[in-house]
């Protein structure tokens, strides 16, 4: 049996293949993205991975809710698997945020599916570190959340060598857009033209546009000039304190193609721009309102990281780290009248805290050995039996080749000590 195209399998290291994915890995990207989250102050959540249909409908925009996977259950309801995580977020916010002080401050890292054409860079599920703000106006959480998304990607050893936050704001090309006679039903039509830009050929771009009533020379000399509003400026000079500017460019190419970001937005690619997005975020303000059928009114922020093309940016980087077993004790196991001995020493490592590793049947005690140097185990260790039928442990450090014997009840101490 195959497994559907655009899903993966992941694998311990080593890996059975060069293109397939690695379980040490993800478990690294994820220990990163939770540990920076967690120095910025932000809570983890999560919600379910099956919602209703209605949920996307009319919320994300058109792309997404083209690619969802969706059915009638058993109940006759109309369901659908989390394309993204940000409706389920304002649903969940929306319903206790009483109970929570002001500005919320979460992460969570969700796995989400989309039936999308598969592509470099784009599959059918993938997992998004999601971090979000709610309830604060200030431009300091815009710059607050893009500084996460920038220590996100440091933490994982990249530099402003490797990657860019271009900056933006639908603001921006709102005041562009109303100036040049633009009317507030064809703004967002007009955002998805720009949002195509550079993937779309010009002669279409330019269609569409001249039926909205705008020139293409016009959209791209504001592209160029790339003059930061007020708003922007803002964000940059808090970046800049931080000494994180140079990770920033000012670019209105970028708008989001989700239908409801409401202000500055961002997407982080890295400098080559061999890769497509590695994040993605902005303000969105209304959502949260929409989602409560108009119940409750909180601003809101936050971008998503997708681990797809962070994973293909940090192997072709060289960035990840070798992943071993993390094994430290393997428990020779040189005779078979010595197994209940060498239980009882694997049992007190393992409730020590130790990582060990024995043969769970009869092996040659080379091959022992051998397994032993594979796992990349710190110590071999081994029970003998003393002439009054008790015994001690002898233990064997791999990389130094140097051994020495300690009473059964002193092992753990020892290993602890070194
Ligand atoms: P998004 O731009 O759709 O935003 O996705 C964010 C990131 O997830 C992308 O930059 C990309 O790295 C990754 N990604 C998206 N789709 C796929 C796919 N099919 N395969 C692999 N990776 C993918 C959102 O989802 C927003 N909800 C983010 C957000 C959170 N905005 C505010 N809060």
């Amino acid at each position: 049996m195959e497994r559907l195209p655009g899903f993966r399998d992941f694998y311990p290291e080593p890996l059975p293949s060069k293109d397939a994915w690695s379980a040490d890995a993800r478990r690294y990207l994820f220990d990163s993205w939770r540990s920076v989250a967690r120095r910025y102050g932000f809570r983890e959540y999560d919600g379910p991975p099956l919602e209703p249909l209605e949920l996307y409908t009319a919320k994300s925009g058109d792309e997404i809710v083209g690619q969802l996977y969706n059915f009638v259950d058993k109940g006759d309801r109309a369901v659908a698997m989390r394309p993204e995580m940000t409706p389920t977020l304002a649903r969940m916010v929306a319903a206790h945020q009483r109970n929570y002080p002001k500005p919320i401050k979460w992460f969570s890292i969700p796995q989400l599916f989309r039936y999308e054409r598969q592509q470099k860079g784009r599959l059918r599920e993938h997992f998004q570190l999601n971090a979000d703000v709610f309830g604060e106006n200030d431009r300091a959480a815009d710059a607050e959340l893009i500084a996460l998304l920038i220590d996100s990607l440091r933490s994982l050893g990249l530099t402003e060598a490797d990657f860019v936050v271009r900056l933006s704001s639908r603001n921006a090309w709102q005041e562009f857009f109303t100036r040049g006679g633009g009317t507030p039903e064809s703004s967002y039509a007009f955002f998805q033209v720009i949002d195509k830009l550079e993937r779309e050929q010009e002669s279409e771009s330019a269609a569409k546009l001249a039926s909205l009533g705008f020139s293409l020379e016009a959209v791209k000399g504001f592209i160029a000039a790339a003059q930061p509003t007020e708003e922007l400026q803002q964000i940059l000079g808090n970046l800049e304190a931080r000494g994180l500017k140079e990770f920033i460019k000012i670019d209105y190419n970028v708008i989001r193609g989700l239908a409801y970001y409401t202000g500055p937005v961002f997407e982080a690619f890295d400098r080559k721009g061999e890769f497509r997005a590695i994040a993605g975020g902005g303000r969105y303000d209304n959502l949260v309102k929409l989602v409560s059928g108009g119940r409750v009114e909180l601003p809101a922020l936050g971008f998503g990281m997708g681990d797809v093309v962070l994973m293909e940016l940090l192997r072709a980087r060289g960035k990840l780290p070798a992943f071993t077993s993390g094994v430290e004790v393997y428990c020779l196991v040189e005779e078979e009248s010595r197994r209940p001995a060498a239980l009882r020493m694997v049992q007190a490592l393992r409730d020590a805290g130790r990582a060990v590793e024995y043969p769970l049947t009869p092996a040659k005690p080379d091959k022992q050995f051998k397994r032993a140097m594979e796992l990349g185990a710190r110590w071999v260790v081994q029970p003998e039996m003393l002439a009054d039928g008790t015994f001690q442990a002898r233990v064997k450090e791999l990389s130094t080749r140097q051994e020495r014997t300690v009473p059964l009840s002193e092992l753990v101490a020892s290993l602890q000590a070194v």
